[in-house]
């Protein structure tokens, strides 16, 4: 394992748990400082106690991301404890799925405001931080949703589409400061939340349409977050990286034709 990350700080959102959780394990592996944020403060103990038993150096902190005062706590913990942050890793999200005629406003406002404010509150404290060190890396969560049209996903594609849109002017606004923004747009990935709400015929749905044949596993997402966070991504910025087995590449394609 290399050391892309020693001496550098990084803050994880939504890390208790599926793909950040993954990107966290391996953060820490590279050897980076890791503030684990996360609503659910159990579950980010949990993964926060599971790196440092492994010789990784992490801490946990509780954070609800659509909330200002919180955000900034988050900040002053890893200011304090770590150091300013180099990377955020934008990961926590919700997701909604209801026919669009029975989508209840709330649904929109809930959407809007944990994937929408909450991956702006973060960055916008992170970028503020990362001036002030000459530079930086933001990966924020998009989804596949917030770039094809899917059935029941109104709310949800709408704050995914405003990610990859914020993300590509929070690019351009802070080029200047040698801070790079991408998204990730992950597919339909094996995190424990789908295990436990996939039914099996929806999977093997996903596996006829996905070229790869297979859900993602929540490592394989962190691979890519880890890039996009590294040095090596030093010309990479304003870009949503779709990591989904070629599901969004496959376009109209029917199988056996
Ligand atoms: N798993 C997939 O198939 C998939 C597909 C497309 C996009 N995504 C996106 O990738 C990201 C991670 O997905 P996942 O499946 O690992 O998610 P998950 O639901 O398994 O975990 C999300 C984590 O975020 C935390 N969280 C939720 N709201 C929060 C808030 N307001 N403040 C702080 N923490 C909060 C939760 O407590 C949880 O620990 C999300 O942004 C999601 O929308 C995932």
């Amino acid at each position: 394992m290399s050391n892309r990350f020693l001496n550098k700080v990084v803050i994880v959102t939504g890390s208790g748990t599926g793909i950040g959780a993954a990107t966290a394990r391996r953060l820490a592996q590279e050897g980076g400082a890791v503030v684990l944020a996360d609503r659910d403060e159990p579950s980010a103990r949990t993964v926060c106690s599971e790196i440092v038993a492994a010789g990784g150096k992490a801490l946990a902190f509780q954070v609800d991301i659509r909330e200002p005062r919180q955000v900034e706590a988050l900040f002053v913990f890893s200011r304090k404890e770590f150091g300013p942050a180099h990377v955020l890793i934008n990961n926590a999200g919700l997701g909604a799925q209801k026919h669009f005629l029975d989508t209840p406003l709330e649904t929109l406002r809930t959407m809007l405001d944990v994937n929408v404010v909450g991956t702006f509150l973060c960055a916008q404290a992170a970028a503020r931080d990362m001036v002030k060190l000459g530079g930086g890396r933001i990966v924020n969560f998009a989804s596949h949703s917030g770039l094809l049209g899917s059935s029941g996903r109104a709310a949800y594609a709408a704050s995914k589409g405003g990610i990859i849109a914020m993300t590509r002017v929070m690019a351009i606004d802070l080029a200047q400061h040698s801070i790079t923004v991408n998204a990730i747009a992950p597919g339909a990935i094996d995190v424990p939340r789908n295990r436990v709400q996939h039914t099996e015929e929806r999977r093997n749905a996903w596996h006829r349409a996905i070229p790869l044949a297979r859900y993602g596993e929540p490592q394989e997402v962190a691979a890519v977050a880890l890039f996009l966070a590294s040095d090596e991504a030093s010309y990479l910025t304003g870009q949503t990286i779709s990591v989904d087995g070629g599901f969004t590449a496959a376009g109209l394609r029917v199988k056996n034709l």
